[in-house]
């Protein structure tokens, strides 16, 4: 089995800051670079801007500015973001980088010279929002204006000279790809709906503009630019250095084990990508996987709504660790979430600071008084020992299958629930009331000492910061961690030194 793993986000278009939708893809996408890399994958995590087409091209115009200008600015606010996202990225591609263009133009050369390309004329609704082709059926009139049924977007038609990809030739071949590969598309819902679309019927698809000229130029035609989504996509090979194919980069991590995207852009990933890759001999990727949207109110989060959250904001007041776990855990995966500062607060204080925190601190606390601060020897371990520390070995293959099927409310589930036992088990085993029989308080001390060690491992890919600040109690640091660990009931060494901990999660105090 291949240990390399290729996960990306979507690209985001630097057309306004980014919000919290963004922040949701990419803070996913984190969560499963962290777990893939802990269960001892070579991880290649991608993200970045997807600069060019016409939406790019307006938003810089209305600000007066240059496109490329205008794309340093926003691009940076997105990079900026990575990091105060702590996302764990190995690299950040802007589609405006010379290595992408060529791999851009490389790909559209392929495709034509196989005579999946041809020059016809395309007239049709067009939205720039979403930079999408839609048909009749696809729109409606909504008090005189065109919008796209789907996104709600106003729509605008377009008549002009274009290159279009044979897309209908694709469409028994695509339903032939889904049926061997039940998982490329997940979750389950979402893969029927792109499956019935696919059998509606395809039309070829048009893959140039001539209108504008904010994009990468057709090779053999500089009148044209290629469509904004063919280019955009080619992000996931281009980052790979593709079409250098000895590239040690493309021949480890292609095909990409997951794209991860929102359920906005599903049909481009699941249908119109795979297509173009078939077309030019290049294999698809295993998995995309589109999630639900961050919902403001009862309506997604866009610029032209009004209605964004900024992650920015949310970070400053509450911290980075709290809002990743939030989204992760409250936000039910591949559904539509709401983001409320009440939930937060309640996952804050009940999970974080009582749940979590609190079992570190006691136990910390007490080992601090009674066992000298160090890992205590222990005596043989109970039935009550055994119970608590065997749910993570018992649990394991369903941990494991959990990740490999992005089951990520699952594994967050186990967690909470760990909690919990670990925080009954020091209750109920009183330690403090054991001070007389030294053997049977320090093997309470070490089990309790264990159980953290598990389940802040467990933590890591969800809130990176906090965890490795339990870990480096016992001296682990980010490259020791092993999931496999989680297994092992007498990992800590007797006589190990601690180390002091600090406070972990402040709670937030309500003042009626
Ligand atoms: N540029 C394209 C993607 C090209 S990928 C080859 C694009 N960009 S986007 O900036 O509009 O959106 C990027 C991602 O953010 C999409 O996956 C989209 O679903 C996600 N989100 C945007 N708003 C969102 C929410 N309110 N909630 C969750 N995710 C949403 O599309």
């Amino acid at each position: 089995m291949s240990k390399n793993y290729y996960i990306t986000t979507p690209i985001y278009y630097p057309s306004a800051k980014p919000h919290m939708g963004h922040a949701y893809s990419s803070i996913i996408a984190d969560f499963f670079a962290r777990l893939k890399r802990i269960q001892g994958f070579k991880v290649y995590f991608l993200t970045g801007t997807d600069e060019h087409g016409q939406k790019i091209q307006r938003a810089a115009e209305q600000k007066k500015m240059d496109p490329l200008l205008f794309c340093d600015e926003i691009s940076k606010t997105f990079r900026d973001l990575s990091q105060t996202l702590n996302l764990s990225n190995n690299d950040f591609i802007r589609t405006t980088e010379t290595r992408h263009a060529k791999s851009v133009q490389n790909l559209w050369n392929i495709l034509e010279k196989k005579g999946e390309i041809y020059l016809s004329k395309y007239s049709g609704w067009y939205s720039v929002s979403d930079e999408a082709f839609y048909s009749e059926s696809e729109i409606e009139d909504v008090d005189g204006v065109k919008k796209s049924i789907s996104s709600g977007s106003n729509v605008e038609w377009v008549e002009e000279e274009s290159y279009f990809f044979r897309l209908s030739k694709w469409q028994d071949k695509l339903i032939d790809f889904y049926t061997k590969n039940p998982n490329f598309i997940l979750p389950e819902t979402r893969k029927n709906e792109v499956i019935s679309f696919v059998k509606s019927g395809l039309k070829d698809l048009s893959v140039s503009r001539k209108s504008f000229n904010w994009g990468i130029k057709v090779p053999s035609n500089k009148e044209h630019v290629i469509y904004v989504w063919l280019d955009a996509l080619t992000n996931y090979l281009s980052a790979l250095n593709y079409p250098n194919e000895s590239d040690n980069l493309y021949k480890s991590f292609w095909p990409a084990d997951l794209h991860l995207i929102g359920k906005d852009i599903l049909r481009f990933h699941a249908i119109y990508w795979p297509a173009f890759l078939l077309a030019a001999d290049i294999r698809p990727p295993k998995r995309v996987f589109g999630h639900g949207w961050i919902l403001s109110g009862d309506e997604k989060m866009s610029k032209s709504k009004g209605n964004i959250l900024d992650p920015l904001e949310i970070i400053d007041n509450y911290g980075l660790d709290p809002l990743r776990y939030y989204l992760i855990k409250e936000v039910s995966f591949g559904n539509d979430g709401n983001i409320s500062q009440e939930k937060l607060e309640l996952c804050i204080n009940s999970d974080l600071a009582n749940n979590y925190g609190n079992l570190c601190q006691r136990v910390l606390a007490f080992c601090e008084k009674n066992a000298n601060f160090e890992v205590p020897d222990k005596d043989n371990f109970t039935n009550d020992d055994n119970f608590v520390l065997d749910k993570y070995c018992e649990s394991y293959n369903d941990l494991i299958e959990y990740s490999n099927n992005q089951d990520v409310n699952s594994y967050i589930n186990f967690i909470v629930e760990q909690l919990f036992t670990a925080n009954k088990y020091f209750n109920d085993q009183e330690p403090w009331k054991k001070k007389k029989d030294k053997f049977r308080m320090n093997t309470i001390i070490y089990v309790a000492l264990e159980l953290i060690r598990k389940v802040s491992i467990m933590l890591y890919p969800i809130i990176p910061t906090s965890s490795l600040k339990v870990l480096d109690v016992f001296s682990i640091n980010e490259d020791k961690i092993n999931f496999e660990t989680v297994k092992e009931n007498n990992y800590l060494k007797n006589g190990l030194k601690l180390n002091k901990l600090d406070i972990l999660f402040k709670k937030i105090e309500k003042n009626d």
